[in-house]
């Protein structure tokens, strides 16, 4: 029996990027960091995974940790590879661009009451709809444009989740 009837259950969430080391991680660490502020760390499950696996076991990248350090938020994630498991398990899966939201469709058809399926900026009040470019390639200013949006958009999702459960 839930020891708390009448609270919500846990909201379980998975941020999704290509290579787990820099947006996802990034969102993970901010929206995990905006629920804590919040008191609500017991009324979320929140993890990152890639669409690839090549850095598997891998801290976040230095240059995504250094732009959310200088937020005051600490990265945490070891880069894990999505399963479809997760879109079984995950209330929410939330890709960072079009690319991995139509790998995350495709692994979803064969799942049964599967995750619901959105693009991070969907939630993003300065542009909806679009994609978190991969900043992986840039330099630190594509870094910190990453986490600005990524900020933005993880406070509405927030938002979004918490008026759907109040
Ligand atoms: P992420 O960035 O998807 O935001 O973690 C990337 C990290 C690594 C690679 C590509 C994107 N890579 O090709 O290794």
């Amino acid at each position: 029996m839930d020891a708390e009837p009448n609270r919500p259950s846990r909201t379980s969430i998975l941020f999704v990027c290509l290579g787990n080391i820099c947006r996802s991680p990034l969102a993970e660490g901010i929206f995990r960091d905006r629920v804590a502020k919040r008191g609500l760390t017991d009324r979320f499950e929140i993890d990152s995974a890639g669409t690839g696996g090549w850095h598997v076991g891998e801290p976040a990248d230095a240059r995504a940790a250094m732009v959310a350090e200088s937020h005051g938020v600490t990265l945490e994630s070891r880069a894990r590879q999505v399963t479809e498991d997760d879109l079984a398990r995950y209330d929410y899966v939330i890709a960072m661009d079009r690319d991995n939201l139509a790998e995350l469709e495709r692994m979803a058809a064969g799942v049964e009451d599967a995750a619901e399926l959105h693009l991070l900026r969907e939630f993003d009040p300065a542009g909806t709809g679009e994609e978190v470019p991969d900043p992986y390639y840039g330099g630190a200013s594509g870094f910190e444009a990453v986490y600005d949006m990524v900020n933005r958009s993880c406070e509405a999702f927030l938002e979004h989740v918490l008026a759907r459960n109040a």
